[in-house]
């Protein structure tokens, strides 16, 4: 992994930092020198990743769909004392592989509320912070199914996805006068527990077979892609939709 030591010291919250891309994310900006806040519903796993980051890995405990657990969760890291300057959105996901005629209202109520409603919560909460940093930036995680329908997912989840890409470059336009850049990365499939639980081998095996590239991806591609855009070399890049997907949608 590159090293970017512009990012030493600056200040990292990254929504579900509890498992897959999120927790990868949070070990990687860590290790880059950062101070981390790991902001997730799941307290038990947050602290014990934290307590084998170290002393700049700060577990915050925070159901994001909710408002009061969102304020709340970013007034604790005002308390810690170093600001912000990275906002990493994410948590997000879907558990069952539906069509359009399958979803009940419920499902697409609780889809919608994880992948939509909680980053536009979170980035709200985000931005009076981000404008007293330097170096501020949101980087929203969306997924190839807000760009394109590649296999069988859940319409909510790509409808909420499509709908944070557009969300982000209302906050690059925004955001820039301001001098935050807003973009969002878009990752292929991705072998985490959830995943795992979600998609048989075949079906992965179909997936990867339809990527240029051959594979399906890593969390380190996505992560990657984070450091990147959270880096100084990123200062002029904003409103991006970044695919981390092995070419699979090639525009
Ligand atoms: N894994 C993939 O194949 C893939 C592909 C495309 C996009 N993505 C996107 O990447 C992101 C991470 O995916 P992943 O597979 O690593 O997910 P994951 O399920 O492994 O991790 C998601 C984390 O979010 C947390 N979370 C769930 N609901 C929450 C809530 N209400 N409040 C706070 N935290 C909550 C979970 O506890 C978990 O730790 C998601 O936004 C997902 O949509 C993943």
């Amino acid at each position: 992994m590159a090293i970017y030591p512009e990012i030493t010291d600056r200040a990292v919250v990254i929504t579900g930092a509890a498992a897959g891309i999120g927790e990868a994310a949070a070990v990687a900006f860590y290790q880059q020198g950062a101070h981390v806040f790991l902001f997730d519903i799941d307290r038990k796993r947050i602290e014990s990743i934290a307590a084998k980051l170290g002393d700049r890995a700060y577990p915050i405990a925070v159901d994001i769909t909710n408002p009061d657990a969102v304020a709340s969760a970013f007034e604790a890291v005002d308390r810690v004392g170093h600001g912000l300057d990275v906002f990493i959105n994410c948590a997000g996901g879907y558990q069952k592989l539906l069509t359009v005629e399958m979803m009940d209202l419920e499902e697409w109520d609780r889809t919608i509320s994880l992948n939509l409603r909680a980053p536009f919560l979170c980035c709200q909460a985000a931005i009076p912070r981000l404008k007293k940093s330097k170096a501020g930036r949101i980087i929203n995680v969306t997924s190839i199914s807000g760009r394109t329908v590649h296999a069988a997912s859940s319409p909510a989840y790509g409808a909420a996805k499509a709908g944070v890409t557009q969300l982000t470059r209302f906050l690059a336009y925004e955001l820039g006068p301001f001098g935050i850049t807003a973009n969002s990365i878009a990752p292929l499939t991705t072998l985490t527990p959830r995943v795992a639980a979600l998609r048989s081998t075949e079906d992965l095996g179909r997936i990867a077979a339809q990527v240029p590239l051959g594979r399906i991806a890593t969390v380190d591609d996505h992560v990657s892609a984070m450091l990147y855009l959270a880096s100084d070399g990123a200062a002029f890049v904003t409103g991006v939709a970044l695919d981390t997907n092995g070419g699979r949608v090639m525009m």
